[in-house]
Order: structure tokens, then sequence, then C-alpha cells
């Protein structure tokens, strides 16, 4: 049988035959034995003749050729594209050497190929009469080659199931171009290609479940765009730079589970876009620019009416989600399992952004800047009672308190790390029952006695090797590790950290009147002050604002008597507009942390509105007495 070596040896080829037991038998080639025809080398199950040169495909390729490669010098990692197909023809061209301008001619093996991989040669086009030949073609791999478009007549009617088109050059996708491939195709790869718009419905491939098009130029995704993929799964569209989802995009996508759309240029999550996942388990928006965990209907900022009065008007949002008037960004996706954000611009977390994940086993909002949401909100996670793991890290989070992590009962993994936290309050983590690893690293802690609890904790619940932590503050201990600082020196001589000693106060206030809202802090400390308001959660940046610092006498405890700063904060409003209704709050904060106040309400009334309501009163009471 080494006979039908001969053809390959005279012509110079490289050959590569991956050995079945069931191509050994026609082969001749005796597994016990492990003679290695000459002039190939043998190693394992693999036949290297790549030593031997020849270009193009032989004419008379033997029978049981299974792979067939040129001039590689490594064919391992053959296996995952051949391995296990019962015909495979591989062929490679060499880096720098460019074989195949079009998809060759393979004689009358044609017919019985099932992977061709063409990958590495320089294709420019690829056509119906090429291809027609192929008839039991289920992978075709052409990546890295230079097709430019997809025209409609390109693919006959094969039995394709897996297309491969990675790096390419292709920039359009012609109506119908995958036509005849809509009963067979699985997978669809167009990575690293030049696409920059998506035609709507283009995908009309009912059995595709995979489909990738990272690293394009797509920046818009217009609705319907993947109508028609009924069966897939999973959307890869990481590295295009997309800024916009429009309302509907993923519409039609009734049994996706993984939606990948890292790397992007998104702001916002939106229900808009999200609609129609209804079995999505995995949403991937890390390194996007999203700002706002907000409700869809971000476009209404003025959230003074009650939720079920949300006007859309000035929303543009097509009718069929108007009759969502949920506030929460992600209902409809209760079967979401994973939700990555990381490394993206969140700063504010709703209330209730996150109610509607029912099924939510892990939050990754990693380096984002929702310092204030942990700070200050009351159970911002409280929704996600099945959550396991919670990546925290590098969110500037300063402070830890009760209310952070209340209703996560069922948490096992939590990262706090790269975060220079100062305070964690008594018991932060008390509901956390389950936790198994609590990640924390931090030199900036406050140790005082409010901490005093804490090594003691971290000691009992095992969780040392995960906590790295040292004081800043009080000098005393300034550098030290939190666990070998004694217990009797954990004490509160003093406050650094601001505390607010008058909060803003609500108030109402007729149209174009003049408003104040007034809010004082006071630190034993000395590190400069920072103020800031907020309203509605949103900080305002050009906000008209008079700062004041004046020292105050205080009782120390124990007779003595001590001098504290007290700064106070004014936020003045001029001729106030319906507009200028919302929630006032304001922080105050310096090198050991942040105070926030209560949120004070501002309601704006008309003169007239004033006057109506008189009447009113005073019809009621006539007529009714
Ligand atoms: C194709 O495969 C069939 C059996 O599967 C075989 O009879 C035939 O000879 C093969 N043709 C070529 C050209 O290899
Ligand atoms: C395409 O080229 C890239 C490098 O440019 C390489 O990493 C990749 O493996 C190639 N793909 C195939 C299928 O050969
Ligand atoms: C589909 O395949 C048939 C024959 O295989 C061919 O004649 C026809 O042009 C193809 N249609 C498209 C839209 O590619
Ligand atoms: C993202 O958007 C910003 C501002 O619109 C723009 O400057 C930037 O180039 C965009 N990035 C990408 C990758 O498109
Ligand atoms: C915490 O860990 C991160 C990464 O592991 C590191 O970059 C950072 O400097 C550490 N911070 C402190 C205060 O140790
Ligand atoms: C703890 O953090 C300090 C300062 O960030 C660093 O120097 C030290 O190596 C860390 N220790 C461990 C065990 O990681
Ligand atoms: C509001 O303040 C402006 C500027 O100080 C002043 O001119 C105006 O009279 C004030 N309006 C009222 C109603 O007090």
């Amino acid at each position: 049988m080494s006979a039908s070596m001969q053809p390959l040896n005279a012509a110079m080829y490289a050959v590569v035959f991956l050995l079945f037991s069931r191509i050994e038998l026609i082969l001749g080639y005796d597994e016990n034995t492990r003679t290695c025809p000459s002039p190939c080398t043998c190693f394992g199950d693999l036949l290297d003749c790549s030593r031997l040169k020849r270009r193009g495909i032989p004419e008379n390729l033997p029978e049981w050729t299974v792979q067939f490669k040129q001039r590689q010098s490594q064919t391992l990692s053959l296996h995952t594209t051949c391995d296990k197909q019962p015909l495979c023809l591989c062929v490679y061209r060499k880096l720098n050497n460019n074989e195949f301008e079009t998809v060759p001619d393979l004689g009358p093996h044609a017919a019985n190929i099932t992977t061709l991989i063409l990958a590495n040669n320089r294709i420019t086009k690829i056509s119906l009469e090429q291809l027609r030949p192929l008839q039991r073609l289920e992978t075709l791999d052409l990546s890295n080659n230079s097709i430019v478009d997809i025209k409609a007549d390109s693919f006959p009617a094969l039995p394709l199931k897996n297309l491969i088109m990675n790096n390419n050059r292709i920039s359009t996708l012609e109506t119908g171009c995958f036509v005849n491939l809509s009963s067979t195709l699985q997978v669809l790869r167009l990575n690293r290609n030049r696409l920059s718009t998506i035609p709507a419905k283009i995908f009309q491939l009912p059995n595709l479940q995979h489909l990738e098009l990272n690293r394009n130029r797509v920046r818009r995704v217009e609705g319907l765009t993947f109508h028609g993929l009924h069966a897939l799964r999973s959307l890869k569209i990481q590295r295009n730079g997309i800024s916009r989802l429009m309302d509907g995009a993923f519409w039609g996508l009734s049994n996706m589970e993984v939606l990948q759309l890292d790397y992007n240029n998104l702001t916002e999550v939106s229900k808009g876009w999200l609609y129609g996942l209804l079995t999505l388990q995995q949403l991937h928006l890390g390194h996007n620019a999203i700002m706002t965990l907000f409700s869809s209907f971000s476009c209404s900022p003025s959230l003074s009416f009650p939720s079920h009065f949300l006007s859309y008007s000035h929303c543009e949002l097509p009718t069929p989600l108007s009759f969502s008037l949920s506030l929460s960004s992600f209902v409809g996706l209760s079967l979401l399992d994973e939700l990555h954000i990381g490394n993206n611009r969140v700063s504010f977390i709703a209330d209730g952004a996150f109610r509607g994940l029912s099924h939510l086993q892990m939050l990754d909002l990693q380096n984002n800047e929702i310092s204030w949401t942990i700070e200050d909100m009351n159970g911002p996670f409280s929704a996600l009672d099945k959550l396991r793991k919670l990546f925290l890290q590098g969110n500037q989070i300063r402070s830890v308190t009760k209310k952070s992590f209340s209703g996560l009962d069922t948490l096992e993994h939590l990262d706090l790390s790269n975060n220079a936290i100062m305070s964690v309050q008594g018991n932060a983590f008390v509901q956390m029952k389950k936790v198994e690893e609590l990640h924390l690293n931090t030199s900036s802690l406050l140790c005082d006695c409010q901490l005093k609890w804490f090594p003691l904790w971290v000691a009992e619940q095992a969780f040392l090797p995960y906590v790295n932590a040292s004081c800043a503050h009080p000098l005393m201990l300034k550098g030290k590790s939190v666990f070998t600082v004694r217990q009797e020196d954990f004490v509160c001589d003093d406050f650094p950290k601001p505390q607010i000693t008058v909060q803003p106060e609500t108030q109402s206030a007729i149209k174009s009147a003049n408003v104040t809202f007034v809010c004082s802090a006071a630190s034993s400390s000395d590190s400069p002050m920072t103020f800031a308001w907020k309203k509605d959660n949103e900080v305002l940046n050009d906000a008209e604002i008079h700062n004041q610092a004046h020292l105050r006498a205080q009782g120390g405890g124990q007779g003595r008597e001590t001098e504290v700063t007290e700064y106070t904060t004014t936020l003045q409003l001029r001729s106030v507009e319906f507009t200028s209704e919302g929630k006032y709050q304001c922080v105050i904060s310096n090198h050991f942390g942040s105070s926030y106040s209560t949120k004070a309400k501002l309601t704006v009334n008309s003169k007239l509105n004033n006057l109506l309501v008189l009447i009113l009163m005073f019809v009621l009471n006539w007529c009714c007495r």
C-alpha cells in the first residue's frame, strides 16, 4: 500500500495525514509496527510530510487523503478543524506565498470533501461555479483572504453548516446572499471584516445558532436587523464602535442565550433594544461608555410623574413599546444569569434598575463610577435575590454601609478590591451568610472605634487570604495592617469624616421664585472639603453654590473641649421653573470620606394654580356647608 505514497513523493507536496483507524486500513499503515513512510515523519497519530515542497493541489489526491497541508511547519492545530470528519481536505498556503485567487478546482475529489479550509490565501471572490462541485461540503473556512463582498448567487445549495470568513475585506452583503444556505447553516463567522451596515433581515437563516460579527465597522444597528434568526443562540458584535442600538434591534431572536456587545460605544442600556430577548442568559456590555443604568425611558428625565403616567411623547419610542410601563431597564430578562457591564462609566444606578433580573447569578460592575450607589443607596442590589457573584473592583468606593448590600442573601463571592475603602460599617456584610470569598484591599482605612469589629470578623469568616487592609488614620496607626492593631487601639478620639449637622429642607415654591437649600457638616479634620449638590441623583455641575467654613467648639467628652470646623453649603436656585422640581441632596467630602444628606423635595406651583386651589376651597366650603 505504500505504493500509494508514490505520487506524493514524486511530486514535492507537503502532505499531512491524520490517521484514523478506518483510514489506516486503507493506507495499510500498521499502527502497531508504526512504520513511517519516508520522507515523512511520524509522531503519535500524525504523519507529517510537510518537508516536501510543491505548489498547488495535487492532481490525483489519493482517496484516503484526510488532510492535505501545504508547507506548514505545525500540524497539531489541524486537529481542531479536521478531527473526526469522515473526509477532510485542508488546503493552506504558505503564509507569505499567495497561492489561490479563487476556490481551486479539486477535481473528482470535490464531491466527497466535507471540510475545506482555504484560509490564508488570496481569494477575492466566491462563485456558484467554483463551489458547486462540493456537494457534501459542511464546513468552509475562507478566513484570511481578500473577499470584498458576498454577492447574491455566491452559494449553490450545499449542505453547509459552518461558514467562516473571518479577516477578509467584506463590506457588503447582498440581499439574498445566504438564501441557498438557509436550511443548513448553523455557524457563520464574519469577524474582522469591513461591514458598516447590516441590511435588515439579511440573515434569513432559521437554523443558524452562532453568528459572529466582531471587529467590523457597524456603528448603528437598526430594528429588525436580525429578524429571521429564530434558532440563534449566540451573537457576538464586539469591537465595532456601535453607538446606537435602535429599538427592536434584536427583535425576533427568541432563542438567544448569549449576547456580546463588549468594546463598543454604547451609552445606555435600554429596554427598547433589549426588547424580545426573552431567553437571554448572558449579556456582555463591558468596555462601552455606558453611563447610567436607568430606565429605558431616561429620555424623560423629569420623573416627577408617577411612573404610570410616564409620557413618551418626546422619546420617539415606537408604539409597540409603549405598553411597557416599567421603570426597570432589564424587565423581561428574567432568565439572564450573567450581566457584564464592567469598564464603563456607569455612575448612576436607579432604584429598581435590576428589578426583573430574578435569575441573575453574576453581576460584573468593575471599574465603573458607582461609589455613591454603594455609599448612599438603599439596597441597590436587593432585587437580585439569586446573585452569587458581585464584582465591584475599582469603583472608588470609600465606604460600605449596612444598606449597601442588603438583600444579597445568596451571595458567595464579593470583590471590593482596588477601592480605597475607608470605612466599613459594623455588620455591613451580616446578611450575606453564604459568602465564601470577600476580596478587599485598601490602605485607606479609618481605624477608629467603629472598625473594631472588622479584623475579628474577617478572621472568624476565614477571609484573611483575600483581605489586605491597612490604616491611614489615626496617625498613630498609619500604614499598619488592620490585623496587627490591638483591639484597645481602635478608639474614637475624633471624627475626621464629615458628619451632616444640618439637612436640606423640603419646600414648595411658586414659579419664578428664588429658592435656597442649605446643608452643613462638621469634621475634626482640617483636610479640605469638597461640596456637591445633586438633583434626582445627578450632580449639578453649573449650579450656583456658596460655601462657608466656621470654627465651632464642641464638647469632646470627658470634659474636653475640642474645636471642630463646620462647613455650610448653600444651593441657590434662581427663578425656578417646573423643571426645577425634584429631590435635592448635598454631598460633603474630604479625604476621609463623603457624607450624604437626606433628599429634600422641591415642588413648584404656578400662581394661577394657587389661586384655583383657593377658589376651589372657597367654593367647596360654601356649597357643602
Ligand atoms: C467518494 O466516496 C465514495 C463512497 O463514500 C467512493 O465510492 C468514491 O470513490 C469517492 N470518490 C472520490 C473521488 O474519492
Ligand atoms: C488568520 O491570520 C491570523 C493572523 O493574521 C492568524 O492568527 C489566524 O490563525 C489565521 N486564521 C486561520 C484560519 O488560519
Ligand atoms: C441557489 O442555488 C442554485 C443552484 O444551486 C442557483 O441556481 C441559484 O442562483 C442560487 N441562488 C442564490 C440566490 O444564490
Ligand atoms: C466613541 O464615541 C466618541 C464620541 O462620540 C468618539 O470620539 C469615539 O471615537 C468613538 N469610538 C469609537 C471606537 O467609535
Ligand atoms: C489592590 O489590588 C490591585 C490589583 O490587584 C492593585 O492594583 C492595587 O494597587 C491594590 N491596592 C492597594 C491599596 O493595595
Ligand atoms: C498589601 O498591600 C500593601 C500595600 O498596598 C502591599 O505592599 C503588600 O505587599 C500587600 N500584601 C499582600 C499580602 O498582598
Ligand atoms: C431672585 O434673585 C435675583 C438675583 O439676585 C433678583 O434680581 C430677583 O429679584 C430675585 N427674585 C425674587 C422673586 O426674589
